[in-house]
């Protein structure tokens, strides 16, 4: 898939020739610096892009079909249904006026029919799934904690059995205790219901403890995919390398991320060859001139460095 933003200054290409396989069941993390074009991936997905972004080729396969030729009306019996997705501000997009009850009922309403008391049974039994008493059905969004609401947005995103739920760092605003406890509860869900996940992050070392499998983007681009284990031990592009590497430094109060040299380039305009090179310690000649291609380096397993083997 191929995605970009038409500008006033241009077409600014924010995924790259990318395409990914899911396994049903399995649990995809996706992780990047901030501008690396994860969002845009989820919502290219969803196909629920924004303008001034654009498709403007591959293909995206969800279920055997190609997600990018479907008109707007097979879309909307996809979306929700089938696949789901839960955002950063989910949190923050509560209606404020109306019950968490109602607002989950309005969504299986709007899909399907089901009697007011079914549906108001469902949607405490979703509650109670993500971990919120089922009796706070009345609660309005205010009532509830940050990490509550995004449970809230969860069992939304849930209320219709997807087989794909994309989570586009759902607990980025929350303190690491809470985000831990709901990636627990997820991948709890996502074991006993069965639905595929694509959780995503800037946390990689955090998807490598959680994920079957991890993607790490750089610019655009798949720098490397791989088994979370494999990733974790062997990490093969110094880009995945980098950021393992980036560990958190406690001066008093403040915390401190050691990171990789340097930012991210600007996708309006990357640099030639390997996107990574300026800031790559191991680069070579070759990774300023020609552009690696994403290449199978061990079972499952595929880096876009030409210094992988
Ligand atoms: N509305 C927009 N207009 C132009 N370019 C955009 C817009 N939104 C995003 N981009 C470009 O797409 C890149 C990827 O953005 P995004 O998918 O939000 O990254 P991430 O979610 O990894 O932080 C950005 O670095 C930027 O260059
Ligand atoms: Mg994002």
């Amino acid at each position: 898939m191929c995605i970009d933003y038409i500008t006033d200054r241009g077409p600014v290409r924010a995924i790259d020739h990318v395409s990914l396989d899911l396994e049903r069941g399995e649990f995809l993390g996706v992780a990047g610096e901030s501008g690396s074009g994860k969002s845009t991936l989820a919502q290219g997905i969803m196909r629920i892009l924004p303008p001034p972004a654009v498709i403007t080729g591959g293909e995206a396969i969800f279920e055997g079909r190609d997600i990018l030729t479907l008109d707007e009306e097979e879309l909307r019996k996809l979306r929700w249904s089938r696949m789901s997705m839960v955002f950063q501000s989910a949190m923050d997009a509560l209606n404020p006026v109306i019950t968490i009850g109602e607002q989950i009922t309005d969504t299986m309403h709007a899909h399907g029919d089901m009697s007011a008391r079914a549906a108001r049974d469902r949607a405490a039994e979703l509650l109670e799934m993500v971990g919120i008493p089922g009796d706070r059905l009345d609660a309005y969004a205010h009532q509830l904690s940050g990490g509550m609401r995004q449970r809230v947005g969860i069992a939304i995103a849930l209320a219709l059995e997807p087989t794909l739920l994309i989570l586009d760092e759902p607990t980025t605003a929350l303190d690491v205790i809470v985000e831990r406890e709901i990636l627990e509860e997820i991948r709890g869900l996502q074991r006993k219901l069965g639905f595929a996940v694509i959780f995503i992050t800037h946390d990689l070392a955090r998807m490598l403890q959680f994920s079957d499998r991890v993607a790490v983007f750089y610019a655009g681009r798949m720098a490397e995919i791989g088994p979370a284990e494999e990733l974790r031990t062997s990490p093969r592009h110094p880009y995945t390398q980098g950021l393992l590497r980036a560990f958190p430094s406690v001066h008093g109060s403040t915390v401190e991320m050691f990171s990789i040299p340097g930012t991210p380039p600007s996708l309006r305009n990357p640099p030639a060859g390997c996107r990574f090179h300026p800031r790559c310690p191991v680069a070579v000649e070759l990774c300023s001139k020609v552009s690696p291609e994403l290449k199978q380096i061990g079972p499952g397993h595929s880096a876009a460095c030409h210094l992988a083997k």
